[in-house]
């Protein structure tokens, strides 16, 4: 096992999610939502967001490749996978694991909008406003955190750490 701190425990991710949910529900009611998430690292908070929402939707996912294998930001984000459903006209709401320098949901948020939705918004489990290079505005954010690479509850380290039902402080990730 890597070193690594507790940073955020399931219940407190629980209780967090469960709000968000309850906000997005209150602000799209009566209006057609399609959430989109960001493979893989939302895979985990998707699923409990959405089953946290009491109003009709669809879901579809897309995905970037931005981190390679390292805890750096290659800086280049590479596409791999589109949203299916259509969107044009609807409600879209994007939902991420973590927002970072923001280079990831600048060039995602230009692909989205590109095919026309009603709106556009992004749902973040995670800010880490401070590092931002790009700007990029959180809609719905669920924390926020100055420093520090996260792993668990989707969020991995070149792959591994994903299935903890926890949020913890990666200390040494080069080991
Ligand atoms: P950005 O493009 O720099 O904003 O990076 C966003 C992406 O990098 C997210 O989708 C995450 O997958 C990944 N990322 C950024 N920070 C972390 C972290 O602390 N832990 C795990 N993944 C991270
Ligand atoms: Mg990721």
């Amino acid at each position: 096992m890597p070193d690594k701190k507790l940073i955020f425990s399931a219940n407190k991710i629980k209780s967090r999610v469960k709000e968000l949910a309850e906000q997005i529900s209150k602000d799209y009611a009566g209006k057609e939502l399609v959430m989109v998430g960001i493979l893989n690292g939302a895979f985990i908070f998707m699923a409990d967001l959405v089953r946290a929402i009491e109003m009709p939707l669809e879901i579809d996912f897309i995905r970037v490749a931005s981190y390679g294998a390292g805890s750096v930001s290659s800086g280049s984000v590479t596409f791999t996978k589109d949203i299916e459903l259509s969107i044009k006209g609807k409600n879209v709401l994007l939902i991420e694991d973590i927002v970072d320098t923001g280079k990831t949901l600048s060039f995602l948020k230009q692909h989205i909008s590109d095919k026309k939705p009603a709106s556009l918004k992004i749902c973040a489990l995670i800010d880490k406003k401070e590092r931002r290079e790009i700007s990029v505005i959180v809609d719905y954010s669920g924390f926020e955190i100055k420093e520090g690479f996260l792993v668990g509850y989707g969020l991995d380290y070149a792959e591994q750490h994903r299935h903890y039902p926890d949020i913890f402080h990666l200390l040494s990730p080069e080991k």
